[in-house]
């Protein structure tokens, strides 16, 4: 079995590329950087890499590329990164960047492998979405909006799977804060207690290997994006302003 990670150069990424060596599959890498893919390869074994900057578009096509004619199995779409700060006052260019990643990657690889994961009849895709996926996200409004895209495209393609009877499963990934370099790369510090990347991973290849559609990591979790489906987009923008405020004086 091989599986195609992206983000696989740290935290949550990182994780389940460890976790699926140690389950025998075989693995190809993406990330930028080069060094940390390499030096994976050499740990882990029965490793392929392909360097790869996902805010390129061009560079998303170059790591489908390198998969062709490789019988992947499980394509899991993690990489991604938040940009903090007022919408209006947020760089521009780095946002975009953030949202050909969180957004252009996932959405050209989870079709393309789809494609060829349906003509098989088989194949998993596990997409990194977040809890912000569920919520209005003031102060990091772009990147929660760009979870919920994840969100909603998955659930609506797997949906669409289930009605032809396929047996190609999507799986979304929800967590609230892990214990990444998430944090550090936006500039921000934890509100809430975070889990664990290793326990993140195991929450969502657990899910992605029983068909389950959502994974959320913790109960606090769980409960806080259920008691939000009960919330006005007004008032959950409300809340989420002052836990995004607790991160970084703003
Ligand atoms: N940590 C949290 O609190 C949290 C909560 C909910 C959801 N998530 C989601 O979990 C996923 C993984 O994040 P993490 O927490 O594990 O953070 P992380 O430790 O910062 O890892 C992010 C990964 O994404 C890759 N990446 C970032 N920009 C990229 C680019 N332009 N091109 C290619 N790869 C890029 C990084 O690789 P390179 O630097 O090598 O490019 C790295 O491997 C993300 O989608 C994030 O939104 C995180």
């Amino acid at each position: 079995m091989k599986a195609l990670i992206t983000g696989a150069t740290s935290g949550i990424g990182k994780c389940i590329a460890e976790k699926l060596s140690q389950r025998g599959w075989e693995l190809i890498l993406t990330g930028r950087n080069e060094e940390i893919l390499a030096e994976m390869a050499e740990r882990l074994g029965k490793c392929e890499i392909v360097a790869a900057d996902l805010s390129q578009k061009s560079e998303i096509f170059k790591v489908y590329d390198f998969c062709r004619g490789k019988n992947v199995d499980m394509l899991v779409n993690n990489a991604g990164f938040g940009v903090f700060g007022r919408f209006s006052e947020t760089d521009l260019d780095t946002e975009i960047d953030m949202l050909t990643v969180n957004i252009t990657a996932v959405h050209i690889l989870m079709k393309l492998f789809l494609r060829e994961f349906r003509e098989k009849d088989s194949g998993i895709i596990l997409n990194v979405a977040s809890a912000a996926a569920y919520l209005t996200g003031p102060l990091m409004a772009s990147y929660y909006a760009s979870k919920s895209y994840v969100l909603k495209l998955s659930a609506a393609a797997a949906e669409e799977l289930r009605r032809e009877g396929s047996k190609v499963k999507i799986t979304v990934l929800c967590p609230g804060p892990v214990d990444t370099e998430f944090n550090n790369r936006a500039g921000v510090t934890f509100s809430m207690k975070p889990v664990s990347a290793e326990k993140t991973a195991d929450c969502g290849l657990n899910a992605a290997f029983s068909g389950k559609l959502i994974a959320i990591p913790n109960l606090v979790t769980k409960l806080g994006v259920t008691g939000a489906r009960f919330l006005s987009h007004k008032l959950t923008a409300r809340l989420v302003y002052g836990m995004q405020e607790r991160k970084k004086g703003v």
